[in-house]
């Protein structure tokens, strides 16, 4: 399976691409994530994305086109992969459709998660993940079981993305609509655009991604 989860800021590429990981078996890759690991390791990558993400901006084109050729290489891509965060640009994705074609791989779908503004700033802010195995949980919509201590490996200790700030929120929407936004007609054009309504229940979300899936020819391992 090569897919592809767009959708702005919130709402809810990463909580389905993991859901979809498991289910399918193939590699979840969040651009986001990677990023996030070179700022925490200090890389020469990490000290300029830090100030571009922090400010809610899209890092340079080149960075993230040359860190997903490489991450797509790896031998947990063979079976497929979720993209989750990239293309965010059209030069991304024509960068993407690029480095496909040239392995011979095709995207089995595009699939764009709808979500309304004003429920994106709550889900935002609201959000938070275990500093230890990075399990992520919402104030109203996903809280740990037994308070204050994580489902998955029992940490006690829990964080929140600094870019998860109400104004820097406000700034990663701009750069959805004016940067992001444009290539859904780009893969409207190709006949790979699906959209999903990414206000109901997480499930029923997993369930409609699965429908899509089903309906070209990908079915779970
Ligand atoms: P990135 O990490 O990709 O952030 P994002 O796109 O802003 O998306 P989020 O992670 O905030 O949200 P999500 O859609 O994954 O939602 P989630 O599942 O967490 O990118 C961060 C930054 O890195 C960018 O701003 C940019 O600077 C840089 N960057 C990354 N990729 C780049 C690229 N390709 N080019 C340039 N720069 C790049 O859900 C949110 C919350 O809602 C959670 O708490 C969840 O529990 C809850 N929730 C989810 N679904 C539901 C539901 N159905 N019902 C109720 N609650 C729900």
């Amino acid at each position: 399976m090569k897919l592809i989860l767009l959708g702005p800021p919130g709402a809810g590429k990463g909580t389905q691409s993991k859901l979809l990981e498991t289910r399918y078996g193939v590699a979840q890759i969040s651009t986001g994530d990677m990023l996030r690991a070179e700022v925490k390791a200090g890389s020469p990558i990490g000290l300029e994305a830090k100030s571009v993400m922090d400010a809610g901006k899209l890092v340079s084109d080149d960075i993230l086109v040359r860190m997903i050729g490489e991450r797509i290489s790896k031998p947990d891509c063979a079976k497929g992969f979720i993209l989750d965060g990239f293309p965010r640009t059209v030069p991304q994705a024509e960068a993407l459709d690029k480095m496909l074609g040239e392995r011979g791989i095709e995207l089995d779908a595009v699939v764009e998660l709808k979500v309304d503004e004003a429920i994106l700033v709550d889900r935002i802010s609201g959000r938070f993940t275990c500093a230890k195995c990075g399990e992520g949980y919402h104030d109203s919509f996903k809280q740990p079981k037994a308070a204050g201590v994580c489902d998955v490996c029992g940490g006690t200790e829990f964080t929140r993305r600094p870019d998860d700030k109400a104004e820097t929120v406000k700034a990663r929407l701009e750069a959805y609509n004016a940067q992001t936004a444009p290539i859904l007609p780009y893969y409207k054009e190709k006949g790979r655009l699906h959209s999903v309504d990414g206000m109901a229940e997480m499930t029923d979300v997993e369930a409609e991604i699965e429908a899509v899936l089903r309906g070209v020819g990908v079915v779970a391992a």
